[in-house]
């Protein structure tokens, strides 16, 4: 047994944890901090705790103790698009923004549509060390095998995608009736859906067609008024309907970035449906107002929203009224997105400042922080059917995470994830990862090397 004491609870409360091997045995609280031992070992020192010997004391100095993070929305890139990112890059980016596993999305290449895509993923992304799951993807090619797919053990499958709107990649599938009758009982697992709406988009496409091939920063405006709110309001207004009508399991709205679409997936529930959402940082930090200074590296699908909209959605995030937080983790090269409207490619990288985010959010949205981490660590573990994961409690895996409440200057000169850039540099966040355990087993220390110990 391992106790670890001097540790702060988010609530300002103190903390102890007994671990045995990779498992929390103990939580104890308290009001005030725990005398000094001279006999204790600091806790970002000490590397795998079942290295260690038994009843060593270990002083987490006085930082901040929460479970670690849970991202159920990266793109992996691999296989098929590894100079943009690969398993070994997205697991040190991941750990060293608190986040100790992901799930990841099917539009690598090939596409994760059949069982051999689904193997061969789950061999790379297994020599990286990351926890990880996968969400499967849906087209007029696989819809037939989709249900086998998804009840097949030895795939490490935690759902199905929808892409109902296309966005990186040429997923795309909208026949929601084909969909509820190939789907039957399938072990609870969720279904996904990108929300946005293809006619809609295409529609719009047109109009703004002669603005594509322009490449100042302003212009990457039009990338919004393409894919519109209102094109998003519409697309998940139906998913619900059908949700609510036909299809009636448990769905999961992914990145929603409009006060609308958190509105109608509050009232779907309240109707009985079996829905939960998410919103990803960008969505809340960033607004269409950030086109003149980033310009392509703000282009992602769905697009950043005007100012009155973000402040609305940021609202109802304050209010907990969105279930889970997400990255939606999606590196490309700085060569690729510097191009024009039509040809920069949709996605921002963001997991490797996931807890840093979360916290910025909370800050700004008045969520409380306990509540804050929940959208983090308990709510992604119960989207994924994860029960060991996501609460330090007794029986549950001690993946731990260490908080800094220092203001920290994110650089691009830092960066992580083989992409090499993020869209955050320069920004001052409200706190930093000091160090990440998963099942007892310390991936990522700040002081050691920075960029992961794993
Ligand atoms: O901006 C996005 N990028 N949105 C998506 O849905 C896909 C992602 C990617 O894979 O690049
Ligand atoms: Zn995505």
């Amino acid at each position: 047994m391992v106790r670890i004491i001097n540790a702060k609870q988010i609530d300002g409360q103190w903390l102890e944890l007994s671990l045995q091997g990779g498992r929390v045995d103990a939580v104890q609280t308290s009001a005030a901090p725990p005398p000094v031992n001279p006999e204790s070992v600091p806790m970002t020192s000490v590397g795998d705790f079942a290295a260690l010997a038994p009843n060593t004391l270990v002083d987490a100095g006085g930082y901040t103790l929460v479970p670690a993070a849970i991202d159920v929305h990266v793109h992996s890139r691999d296989p098929g698009l590894t100079h943009k990112e690969d398993w070994q890059t997205l697991a040190r980016a991941a750990w060293h923004g608190g986040v100790i596993a992901v799930a990841d999305m099917p539009n690598t290449n090939p596409p994760t549509m059949t069982r051999e895509s689904v193997l061969v993923k789950a061999e790379r992304a297994r020599a990286s060390g990351i926890e990880f799951s996968f969400f499967l993807g849906v087209g007029l090619g696989n819809i037939h095998q989709i249900s086998g797919l998804l009840v097949d053990p030895e795939l490490p499958l935690c759902g199905l995608k929808v892409f109902y709107g296309r966005t990186t990649g040429e997923l795309l599938y909208d026949d929601l009736e084909t969909l509820a009758r190939v789907l039957p009982e399938h072990g609870g697992k969720v279904v996904v859906f990108h929300s946005e709406d293809q006619c809609m988009i295409d529609c719009n496409h047109q109009q703004y067609a002669r603005r594509l091939h322009e490449k100042d920063n302003a212009a990457f405006a039009v990338h919004s008024a393409i894919r519109s709110s209102e094109a998003a309001h519409l697309s998940t207004r139906t998913i619900l309907e059908w949700a609510r009508t036909v299809y009636k399991r448990p769905i999961h709205i992914a990145h929603v970035s409009t006060a609308l679409e958190v509105e109608l997936v509050a009232e779907a529930r309240a109707r009985g449906v079996q829905v939960t959402c998410e919103v990803a940082p960008h969505h809340l930090l960033f607004s269409t107002a950030d086109y003149e200074r980033l310009g392509p590296l703000v282009k992602m699908n769905p697009p950043l929203r005007s100012l009155a909209e973000v402040e609305a959605l940021n609202r109802l995030v304050g209010q907990g009224a969105v279930d889970i937080f997400a990255t939606d983790h999606a590196p490309h090269l700085l060569s690729e997105k510097y191009s024009d409207v039509a040809h920069s490619p949709s996605g921002v990288p963001g997991v490797e400042l996931f807890y840093q985010l979360l916290i910025a959010v909370s800050r700004r949205t008045g969520l409380p922080l306990a509540q804050a981490v929940r959208m983090a660590t308990e709510a992604p573990a119960a989207l994924l059917g994860w029960r060991h994961k996501g609460r330090l409690a007794p029986g549950y895996d001690a993946d731990l995470v260490l908080l800094s409440d220092e203001e920290h200057t994110v650089q691009s000169t830092d960066v992580v994830s083989k992409c090499g850039w993020t869209p955050y540099a320069g920004w001052h966040l409200p706190s930093d990862v000091v160090a990440t355990w998963n099942v007892g087993r310390q991936v990522y220390c700040r002081e050691k090397s920075g960029h992961g110990v794993g």
